[in-house]
């Protein structure tokens, strides 16, 4: 499926994160050139891109650097014809307290790489969307043509970079296509997100401490999201499409955290931890993925289901190489 893509320069911002690190593998794999854009940081840390394989690795161009400079987006473009955004601020609770920077890394980020785009004559930019866009679904299964309600900052900044990104297709005739996934899981996720919160407690312990276990969540394994990415970065028909990806199916946090218990093995105990509950008119309650646009229009489906995908995620925490600190904040 993904042929065409052989031998294309590409870039992926985020690269160094949990879903653009898999991607960047993923790329590398069907032939691809890949420049990835590594966060700066004062120690040249590439996160996860050090659980890459070594041959694999020595194949990527890394850059570091940070979207919100938009001389250095111009730069890092260049000789690009297929641009993969997952670069963002996507930590929910991080947005109550630093909206300004989810504004200049999610939307400023996102309109300098578009303009770089441009300038670049980039022939496809996929930008990465988030169901966060929707809040609380006001009808299940959410299909493309649901409402989009900032419930959060991060959602209101991820609502403003679609739009964006839309403008830049109807305006300028940039190939842009926004690709909405639905919680995505897998190893190397941040232990901030919900899934490797439960596991990584669950491995150590008996007992599991969570904000909540009512809202119930779509979980894409990762390697399906990326899948999503290689059978969409080719074409150059989609410009202007928003695209979910997610299984059609939810989960309570409770459901997951029993599915858990009994891959290991264990009853497990929930506490309920209120400093992890969201504000009451900010937390999402329900989100279900209605992706027939996706097989309809790219043939994909999802190949993973979620106990498959979370026997992947338990082996990758229940690596004693790994460290896993012992408290997280925001
Ligand atoms: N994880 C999910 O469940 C999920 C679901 C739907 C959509 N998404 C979207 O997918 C994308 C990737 O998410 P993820 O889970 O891999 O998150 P992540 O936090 O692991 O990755 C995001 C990456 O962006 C980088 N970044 C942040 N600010 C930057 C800046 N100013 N300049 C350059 N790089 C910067 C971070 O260093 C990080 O490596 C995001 O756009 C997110 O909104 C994620």
């Amino acid at each position: 499926m993904a042929a065409e893509l052989s031998g294309k320069s590409v870039l992926v911002t985020g690269a160094g994160g949990f879903i653009g690190s898999h991607l960047t593998e993923a790329l590398v794999k069907h032939g691809c050139r890949v420049r990835a854009l590594i966060h700066y940081n004062a120690t040249s840390f590439i996160a996860n891109l050090n659980h890459a394989d070594r041959n694999i690795l020595s194949e990527i161009e890394i850059v570091f650097g940070d979207v919100q400079d938009g001389h250095f987006c111009d730069k890092m473009t260049e000789g690009i014809e297929i641009v993969f955004h997952l670069a963002a601020l996507i930590g929910i609770p991080y947005s109550y307290v630093a909206p300004v920077s989810y504004v200049q890394t999610n939307i400023t980020g996102t309109v300098n790489l578009l303009n770089a785009s441009l300038k670049n004559s980039v022939e496809h930019f996929l930008h990465t969307s988030t169901s966060e866009v929707y809040g609380t679904a006001v009808y299940t299964p959410i299909d493309e043509k649901h409402p989009l309600q900032g419930q959060s900052p991060y959602s209101a900044t991820k609502i403003g970079a679609d739009k964006l990104v839309e403008s830049y297709h109807r305006a300028f005739g940039l190939n842009a296509t926004v690709m909405r996934p639905f919680n995505t899981f897998g190893p190397r996720q941040s232990l901030r997100a919900v899934i490797p919160t439960i596991v990584t407690q669950a491995i150590r312990s008996d007992e599991v401490r969570i904000g909540s276990t009512t809202p119930k969540r779509d979980m894409t394994f990762v390697l399906d999201n990326a899948d999503a990415y290689l059978k969409a970065a080719g074409r150059t028909d989609l410009g202007g499409e928003t695209i979910h990806y997610g299984t059609g199916k939810s989960y309570s946090i409770g459901e997951i955290i029993k599915l858990v218990g009994g891959i290991l093995g264990k009853k497990l105990k929930v506490i309920e931890d209120r400093e992890r509950i969201r504000p009451e008119k900010s937390e999402v309650m329900e989100l279900i993925c209605d992706y027939s646009k996706a097989k309809k229009l790219l043939g994909w489906s999802p190949g993973y289901d979620l106990e498959k995908g979370l026997r992947e995620v338990i082996d990758f925490f229940n690596d004693p190489s790994l460290e896993i600190p012992d408290r997280y904040h925001i």
